[in-house]
């Protein structure tokens, strides 16, 4: 038997009790599982519930009252600690979770500021300068054909009317590979020997340039690299006469340097040509005025060119009772110095990005 007074005190230790656990809680598992033992179906206060029938009757609506309320109290008290908690664990959340916006927005910033400082890089100037040089000869109706770099003897020079011992070999200083018999592989020391590819295919008629990098055994100085470029020009056909090559010469002067510009021919030897000339074109710096870079004549040394010799017609089996033709061959490193006023080639090769963005 129980009564009032003994119910009474009983919800006051539940509620001090309780009070001190659900303090304790720090989150909200913990909440909850602190409310369980104080509001759940094992819970004292449940227990005390039970405990009314045992009551007077007279008593048990009063102490009935008195424990809703104290359970009324500690599910609000419960609602309440479990909306603080929810709040501090969003707070929390915001915080660990969070984005900082200003960070992202500074990076993004600095981004875009590198990007637009940051040029896009380009071409270096030889391969401007060779891309202008195809289109110009692709526009005079020319195709464009390449070969290997490293070559025989054969296509480097005996094709090309030089035997063994040829005293024009002498013309180019030659890098030889370990390759075979001695002095039988070599870095191609001009273009040439992609005419002799040419020719020996035996599809005529030709009307072809052959740019590409050659290899000489040359210390670098402000007029020369080792390493280089040239671009070969060759026409075989039926009927072509050194009027053709001087026309053609003269065409491709004006297309490529421009209105005004022209080319003139001077007597050379070349030992693959017959006759052999030297070709000049108009200084593309003064425009034929007279300027340190043509010395004062208005004139620049562009390449060499010349009639196929027949000896090469031959050794690469083409009839040369039938077909004529021309060859021309010059340095596009050596024409881009001309062009940009250059007066130290090795800086085509440095690398310097100082020098390379100018052009
Ligand atoms: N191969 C020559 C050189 O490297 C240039 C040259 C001269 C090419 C005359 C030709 C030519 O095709 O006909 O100096």
């Amino acid at each position: 038997m129980t009564d009032i007074q003994t119910i009474r005190s009983a919800l006051e230790d539940v509620r001090f009790d309780a009070e001190r656990r659900l303090g304790g809680a720090s989150d909200l598992d913990a909440l909850g599982e602190v409310e369980r033992s104080i509001l759940g179906k094992r819970s004292v206060l449940a227990g005390l519930g039970a405990s009314l029938k045992d009551l007077d009757p007279s008593e048990r609506a009063e102490a009935g009252r008195a424990i809703q309320q104290a359970r009324q109290a500690l599910v609000e008290l419960v609602g309440e600690l479990r909306r603080d908690l929810e709040k501090r664990d969003a707070e929390r959340r915001l915080v660990e979770e969070r984005l900082d916006l200003t960070e992202i927005s500074c990076a993004a910033r600095r981004l875009a500021l590198h990007a637009s400082s940051r040029s896009a890089g380009h071409l270096h100037l030889v391969t401007q300068t060779r891309d202008e040089l195809e289109d110009t000869f692709i526009s005079m109706g020319f195709d464009v054909v390449e070969g290997p770099e490293v070559e025989t003897d054969w296509y480097n020079f005996e094709a090309l009317n030089m035997p063994p011992d040829h005293p024009a070999r002498g013309m180019w200083d030659t890098l030889y590979l370990r390759l075979g018999a001695p002095e039988t592989v070599l870095l191609r020391t001009h273009t040439s020997p992609v005419q002799v590819r040419l020719m020996s295919k035996g599809e005529l008629p030709i009307y072809s340039v052959m740019p590409g990098r050659c290899y000489r055994r040359d210390t670098p100085d402000a007029r020369h690299l080792p390493v280089f470029h040239q671009i070969e020009g060759l026409v075989v056909d039926e009927g072509i006469t050194f009027g053709d090559m001087a026309g053609v010469i003269e065409v491709f002067t004006e297309a490529f340097f421009g209105k005004g510009m022209h080319s003139r021919l001077r007597p050379s030897f070349f030992p693959f040509t017959e006759p052999s000339a030297e070709f000049e074109v108009t200084c593309p710096i003064c425009a034929g005025v007279g300027c340190r870079t043509c010395s004062g004549s208005g004139w620049i040394e562009l390449g060499g060119c010349g009639m196929v010799d027949p000896n090469v017609f031959v050794a690469t089996g083409i009839d040369p009772e039938r077909y004529s033709g021309f060859a021309f061959g010059f340095g596009i490193d050596r024409l881009a110095q001309v062009r940009t006023s250059l007066p130290d080639m090795r800086a085509l090769l440095d690398n310097d990005v100082r020098f390379v963005s100018q052009f």
